[in-house]
């Protein structure tokens, strides 16, 4: 018997998109291949619907298509978990009650963990509260290399190494998307700063493109099977990423097979026939009425005056299914869940191992809450919280701990803690004062200081104009320091310029911004109840000026176009290559144990299956305290054909070690790992000659090194 249509429809509205059983068409079979399904919906779809399913109808909303049972579908940020509900029309929040989550770390922090094992745990923890929101598309983890410290979205991201950031996004999308969500890999490309993102032409040559900028969208593609990806505000080699023909349809869907489907960032489509025909599958966020966005009525006239082939439109409607059918839009989805003490404490794992030890003079820390009788805390990051800044990756957090709560609840009676706020925005004149007399009336002073999401810091849609701590922060540290010799400096947010007092502080921890757990994981590793395991993932300059794009004058571009002269020698390509000092080097990060590395052995594969080659070495815990070193690995050759950097990360293992024990790392190495693209003969080689592996605990940090010879020089396939 027929369901009314009307009872259809009301169902289908409410986003519940079954069937009837007796009326299931083959789409709605799960049983049948997704490829099967998608033929046999848009086969059925009018053009009026294959049209609503490939532009938006609200901000984060396509509409639901009653009569198909296509249910309305929903996008939303971000890639630190489940973004309040925004809109629908605008971007003011809803202010729902029912829309706090779990906020995990920044995306820097979650690469500083270099565990693809935590990164997977995040991606799942936001894939469940994802569908407990009803949420069918999530717009993360963004990617962008950090091609120079004042992005103001470096800490969305994952650092300087296109191949760290391929493992820790490859690792967050196989969790997320196992939860029958899609992931969204942003900003497809070359989006490394804010100043003018809605229309700066980015202009490199084809090797940063392929071995710098593109090879994490790359692994999100090849390997983690990334069902979405933004295009990004930029323009690339003149045309707009979010419709760019070289980036999305050679490269993307050509090359690398994309099977998902393109959306544009918000508001970054800006021509119809460039959407129609350049590889865009879903306009989102145009600021016009939404049937004047580009994929809509312009399309459909020049679709129906032959301008634009039915083919056309067809594939991009078939990626749009594709993407429904292989995330369960339309079959029995996991309910989610939302707010559980199981996502708090992925997030404080990864604010644990995401916090990076800088320095630890004397042994300064871990403080004993045996011997320690008193704390000053100081500074406003030590009340100030951050999960709901930084725009789109904003979250309203279920709660958040700050660092003053954080420490007080491990303190409890025993300790006395004071808090003082030293610097800030709205602060006496007498701050400082304040806070270098508490710090002298106590045992131990913490400063708790860095950046925070206000524009012009760490915030989406503004560049920070300079690398310096702001609110005088230098002389308050440098006050502090003086009065109690025994401050501990914690930085909030991205990379700041220490030199006007990193001599003078014993201890240094970054923890850039945490989430909600936070102020737990700190207090956790400043007690030592954990041991701190992070690494940095890009380079600390001593100075802005060091840093390559700064020292080129290749930053932040004039007259609408920057060119990224630095090619190839991003980060520590660039400090290792050009023999440059940095702050601290890329894959930085003390432990309150130390660990030393031994026997590297190259096991040469066998022919020609499998690795070229496998590391072997072992490392071993020699001190008191269990912990864990992040084993890792760079290439050199000796003499390439073309130019290549110093070295590069081509592979990383975190190894967990009690006190006292040792374990053999094996880090496996194909052709790959010894490539480099050569625009000549369009795609990598792998060159017959000499290459040296380097072992280390970061990248200036290198325990052990061994020769290895390639006899033949080899096309690679990647
Ligand atoms: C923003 C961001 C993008 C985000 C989108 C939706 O401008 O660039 O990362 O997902 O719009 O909020």
């Amino acid at each position: 018997m027929k369901k009314p249509l009307l009872l259809l429809s009301a169902l289908a509205a409410l986003g519940s998109a079954t069937m009837p059983a007796d009326d299931k068409p083959l789409y709605m079979d799960p049983a049948q291949p997704v490829e099967k399904r998608v033929d046999d919906l848009l086969a059925r779809m009018t053009l009026e619907e294959k049209l609503s399913q490939i532009h938006a109808n609200s901000k984060f909303t396509t509409p639901a298509i009653p009569r198909l049972g296509i249910p309305l579908r929903w996008l939303s940020d971000g890639p630190h978990g489940v973004r309040e509900d925004i809109g629908p029309d605008t971007w003011k929040p809803q202010n729902r009650t029912d829309d706090f989550a779990t906020a995990m770390p920044a995306g820097i922090a979650l690469a500083s963990t270099w565990n693809p094992e935590v990164a997977y745990q995040v991606g799942e923890a936001i894939g469940q509260e994802a569908r407990a929101r009803g949420k069918d598309i999530m717009l993360g983890p963004g990617v962008n290399i950090l091609r120079t410290p004042l992005c103001g979205r470096n800490f969305e991201y994952m650092g300087e190494d296109p191949y760290l950031a391929g493992r820790m996004a490859v690792a967050y999308i196989k969790g997320e998307q196992a939860q029958n969500v899609a992931s969204c890999i942003k900003h497809f490309a070359a989006n490394n700063e804010e100043f003018q993102r809605m229309s700066i032409n980015v202009e490199m040559d084809e090797r940063p493109l392929r071995e710098i900028y593109l090879p994490a969208f790359e692994a999100a593609v090849k390997e983690g099977g990334v069902w979405t990806v933004m295009g990004a505000y930029n323009k690339f080699r003149g045309q707009f990423a979010s419709h760019n023909d070289y980036l999305l349809n050679k490269i993307l869907k050509g090359e690398w097979n994309f099977q998902g489907l393109v959306m544009s960032d918000w508001a970054a489509t800006h021509d119809t026939k460039e959407a129609a025909l350049n590889g865009l599958d879903l306009e989102m966020g145009t600021d016009k009425p939404y049937n004047e966005f580009y994929l809509a009525d312009a399309y459909r006239d020049g679709l129906k005056d032959g301008t634009y082939p039915m083919s056309g439109l067809d594939d991009k409607v078939r990626r749009n299914l594709r993407v429904m059918f292989a995330t369960g839009v339309f079959d029995q989805r996991p309910p989610g869940s939302l707010n559980t003490p199981a996502h708090q404490a992925v997030a404080r794992r990864a604010a644990e191992e995401g916090t990076v030890l800088l320095k630890n003079d004397k042994a300064i820390l871990p403080l004993d809450p045996d011997k320690v009788k008193s704390i000053a805390i100081i500074g406003e990051n030590g009340i100030r919280l951050h999960a709901h800044g930084g725009d789109s990756s904003g979250i309203k957090a279920f709660y958040e701990i700050s660092p003053v709560e954080g420490i007080l609840r491990k303190a409890g009676s025993k300790i006395n803690v004071t808090y003082s706020a030293g610097y800030g925005k709205e602060i006496g004149p007498d701050a400082i004062d304040r806070a270098v007399a508490a710090a002298k009336n106590a045992d131990v002073a913490v400063i708790m200081g860095g950046l925070n999401h206000d524009p012009g810091f760490d915030c989406e849609g503004h560049d920070r104009k300079d690398m310096k701590l702001p609110y005088q922060q230098d002389e308050l540290i440098r006050r502090v320091v003086e009065a109690n010799p025994k401050t501990i400096v914690v930085l909030f947010g991205t990379i700041v310029e220490m030199e006007e007092w990193i001599a003078k502080v014993p201890a240094v921890l970054q923890t850039w911004f945490p989430g909600m757990e936070g102020g737990n994981a700190l207090a956790n590793i400043l007690f030592g109840d954990v041991n701190p395991s992070g690494k940095i993932p890009c380079t600390f300059p001593k100075v802005l000026a060091d840093s390559p794009a700064h020292k080129l004058g290749a930053y932040p571009g004039k007259d609408g176009t920057v060119t990224y002269d630095e090619g190839l020698l991003v980060g520590y390509r660039w400090f290792d290559t050009k023999k440059v000092d940095p702050q601290f080097p890329f894959g930085h990060g003390l432990s309150y144990t130390s660990f030393k590395y031994s026997d590297l052995k190259l096991v040469e594969g066998k022919d020609g299956t499998g690795p070229v080659v496998t590391a072997e070495f072992v490392v071993e815990n020699t001190g008191k305290r269990d912990g864990a070193e992040v084993a890792q690995l760079y290439i050199h050759q000796a003499k390439p054909a073309l130019e290549r950097p110093f070295q590069e990360l081509k592979g990383f293992k975190k190894v967990f070690l009690k006190a006292g024990e040792k374990q053999t790392v094996s880090i496996p190495l194909d052709l790959t790992a010894f490539s480099y693209y050569d625009p000549a003969k369009g795609g990598w080689i792998a060159e017959e000659g000499a290459f040296t592996v380097r072992v280390g605990g970061s990248s200036r940090d290198i325990a052990l090194t061994a020769p290895f010879k390639l006899a033949k020089t080899t096309l690679v396939k990647r």
